[in-house]
């Protein structure tokens, strides 16, 4: 179970979501306090969500349920459900984008015509991609049908182990990759950026980027780590795995600031219009374009990502399939269509808006990065807020020490403070973080 936890919060989020951000948000200081995130809240929120899920059995609305949370506590495992379920959308997107780079990769396209005018760099290939109407489309599509698929076909388990040998290999080869970028020309102007804060760029936005991220990318506030640990037996030290769990996502994370970056200044590409969601398709075809055997070493990554992409969609999913047929009392069938079937309208919208509709706006965002920005940033944060409230002051008592210490049987030196950050700081600096960003 811990490798699926591991499964879920590994994918995207790391590899192409964070990079995107800690460019966004000025690099070194960005860094910091999205470790800080990581370290001081999602630990701790991740074992509030983890303790619930242990002792309720069940999913973010049933466990709250069964621990005896009133209707008012339980609409935010509702919410955090409905967040999944919008990160879903989007996400699904750029899993289309990845398998379209694998199979450009296999094919040799991504490489075939790689020259110095625009139309032929690698950041015009991926701007006439996604700005086109049909094909990433059906990339999306395509994979939404995979997902149908692999819900329907009972083969999550079969996705679980080969990712499970698939994870470490990823790993590999970010550390190859990582080696790499160090002799790139201007590998130091990518460390620099990326490691040395530069505190006057930080603004309160900062801080819920920072924090938004983190709950992306350690699958918070989804309501899939309740649904998950619902299934880890009694003696799991719970600590001890949601420490690991981050830890390794934060590492991933790291390890593509350090290829990404040293890119990025070496191949000029801190030019307009290549931030953002595509900045990772942009940047590592060129990396891979420094080592021999390119096309190997991209087919590999793309892969790879590929397969951590599915992990994710599939245990976000997976969550709200088993809370329309806990709910509703519907077959696996329904349940899967009735989870699955919307996407086909809105994933295609998200994926129209890099494109055909990209005029239309809300709040002066792309449907894309409002439903994103609406998920990680607003709902996430939230959520969050709520499930430690719950836990810290309302739920029976006793519970979250119990849960901790396996009963009593593990001694702790962790759950104090623990405790006390799920009681006061993570409810009150996350609530300040989330007011002062939207100031
Ligand atoms: N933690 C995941 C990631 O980093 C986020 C996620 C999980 C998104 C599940 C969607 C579904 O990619």
């Amino acid at each position: 179970m811990i490798a699926a936890t591991v499964g879920s919060a590994v994918g995207l989020g790391n590899i192409w979501r964070f990079p995107a951000v800690a460019q966004a948000n000025g690099g070194g200081a960005f860094l910091i306090i999205y470790i800080g995130c990581v370290i001081l809240l999602g630990i701790p929120v991740m074992l509030a969500e983890f303790s619930i899920g242990r002792a309720g059995k069940s999913d973010a609305i049933g466990s709250m349920k069964s621990l005896g949370a009133g209707k008012g506590w339980r609409s935010f495992g509702g919410l955090s459900i409905m967040a999944a379920y919008l990160i879903l959308s989007f996400y699904m997107v750029v899993v289309g984008w990845t398998v379209e780079y694998l199979w450009e990769s296999i094919t040799g396209e991504l490489y075939a015509n790689v020259g110095p005018d625009m139309k032929s760099t690698f950041a015009g290939h991926m701007k006439e991609y996604i700005s086109d109407t049909w094909t990433p489309m059906v990339a999306t599509v395509i994979m939404i049908v995979i997902n149908i698929g692999v819900l329907l076909g009972g083969v999550q388990k079969g996705i679980e182990r080969l990712s499970n040998w698939l994870m470490p290999v990823l790993f590999v080869l970010l550390v190859v990759f990582c080696i790499r970028a160090l002799s790139f020309e201007k590998a130091l102007e990518g460390y620099t950026f990326f490691l040395r804060p530069d505190w006057s760029v930080v603004t309160s936005g900062t801080f819920i980027s920072a924090l938004g991220q983190a709950f992306f990318s350690l699958s918070l506030g989804m309501g899939v780590l309740v649904t998950y640990s619902s299934y880890f037996p009694g003696d799991t030290n719970l600590t001890k795995t949601a420490v690991t769990v981050s830890l390794l996502d934060l590492l991933v994370a790291v390890m593509m600031g350090l290829i990404i970056f040293p890119a990025v200044m070496s191949f000029g590409l801190n030019g307009e219009g290549i931030e953002g969601a595509t900045l990772v398709f942009v940047t590592l075809p060129e990396v891979f374009m420094q080592m021999h055997g390119t096309q190997i070493w991209s087919i590999l990554f793309f892969l790879l990502l590929a397969v951590a992409a599915l992990t994710s969609t599939i245990s976000v999913a997976e969550v709200a399939v088993a809370c329309i047929r806990d709910r509703f009392k519907v077959s696996r069938l329904k349940a899967v269509l009735i989870v699955m079937l919307p996407l086909f309208v809105i994933s295609p919208i998200c994926s129209l808006s890099q494109g055909a509709l990209s005029g239309v706006t809300i709040f002066g965002l792309s449907i894309f990065n409002f439903l994103d920005t609406l998920a990680t940033n607003v709902l996430l944060p939230v959520v969050s807020i709520g499930l430690c409230i719950w836990l810290g002051w309302f739920a029976p008592k006793g519970l979250l020490s119990d849960q901790l210490s396996n009963a009593g049987s593990l001694k702790t030196r962790l759950a104090l403070p623990i405790r006390f950050i799920i009681r006061w700081i993570a409810p009150l600096l996350i609530l300040t973080v989330f007011i002062c960003g939207f100031l």
